[in-house]
């Protein structure tokens, strides 16, 4: 049987490390694209020449040719520019609606059967805005924040309570932005829920307000670390994980960013939520129940959003 085609769109930072992932895990074989010539070719190849040591199976191809990405499995879109230093993701919203006007044109005419996930941010207006370029099906076109969102707060948690990542388990929903909403309810250590671990003495509700305050900036605290880029393991991981219950139909439940129609008081727009994907891309939105202060915070992050998408539409009248 052929290996699945994996198209990564963009081969800078998390470009080049969702490359090399792909390989590692052996999750398919490889087409790196990008508009700058040069790039993809040279880090295809250093990554295919590391497959006699680190023991993987699978090609690896550099293009600037959109035709190259004919029939992928799957597309990763990571086009487009990081931030800088005192920028928020918002002050990339000019810059990257243009690119994903030509990769969503990309992809629709060489992919349009592909399960898309969109990394680019500003992530929940660049991902309605790549689902509305290319006219891909919604359930097959989403976005990678929730989870990459969820690991910090894990990883941060882990830390804090001296316990191993694998039993802690976290939800973050709403816009990949400042108003994000870590949800600590659904938030568990082996199943024990947060606030009971408050109660427990585990932990103090200062040390967790301070935890939920570090996750909303997590992608601040390394922009401001690495001094000229963004954060691109954690990302990449990510989206690989994402990819991975696609492709062997392992229907995880992830937060991501999901087009919702119908739940959490939503008529057909794109945010983090909660959701099942398999086979079929994105086969449910997962509905949980929130208190009235976290949906009052979960509108708050839907309200920016919104902003966001009604900026896209006045800068580009092919979108209203
Ligand atoms: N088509 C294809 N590739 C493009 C295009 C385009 N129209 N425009 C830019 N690119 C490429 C650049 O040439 C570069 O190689 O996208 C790549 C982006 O890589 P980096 O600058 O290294 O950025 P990276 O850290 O990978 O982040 C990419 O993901 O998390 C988000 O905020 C981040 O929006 C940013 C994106």
């Amino acid at each position: 049987m052929a290996r699945p085609k994996i198209a990564l769109i963009g081969a800078g930072q998390i470009g080049g490390t969702l490359a090399h992932l792909v390989a590692l895990k052996e999750l398919g074989d490889v087409v790196l694209f990008d508009i700058a010539d040069g790039t993809p070719q040279g880090k295809s190849l250093d990554i295919a020449e590391a497959g006699p040591s680190g023991h993987f199976d699978a090609t690896l191809k550099g293009t600037t040719d959109y035709a190259d990405i004919a029939g992928a499995d799957v597309c990763i879109v990571t086009a487009g520019v990081p931030r800088k230093p005192g920028m928020s993701r918002d002050d990339l919203l000019g810059i990257n609606l243009k690119v994903m006007k030509s990769v969503g044109e990309g992809i629709a005419a060489n992919a349009p059967n592909a399960f898309v996930i969109c990394i680019t941010n500003p992530l929940d207006a660049m991902v309605w805005a790549l689902r509305e370029f290319s006219g891909l099906p919604h359930e097959k076109v989403c976005g990678m924040a929730g989870v990459l969102d969820s690991a910090r707060f894990r990883h941060f948690l882990a830390t804090e309570f001296e316990v191993s990542m694998k039993d802690v388990t976290a939800f973050v929903l709403g816009g990949h932005g400042d108003t994000m909403v870590p949800l600590t309810r659904y938030s568990t250590v082996a199943g024990i829920p947060l606030p009971d671990l408050v109660d427990m003495g585990w932990t103090t509700q200062e040390k967790m307000d301070a935890i939920v305050q570090r996750t909303r900036d997590g992608g601040a605290e390394i922009v401001g670390l690495l001094g000229n880029g963004s954060a691109f393991y954690a990302p990449a991981t990510s989206a690989i994980e994402m990819a991975e219950s696609y492709l062997k139909d392992q229907k995880r439940v992830l937060p991501c960013a999901a087009y919702v129609e119908g739940a959490y008081g939503l008529d057909g727009f794109y945010v983090g939520v909660p959701t099942v994907i398999g086979k079929g891309g994105i086969e449910r939105v997962v509905n949980i129940k929130l208190s009235k202060d976290e949906q009052a915070m979960f509108d708050k992050s839907v309200d920016a959003v919104k902003g966001l998408v009604a900026a896209c539409k006045e800068i580009d009248g092919s979108l209203s």
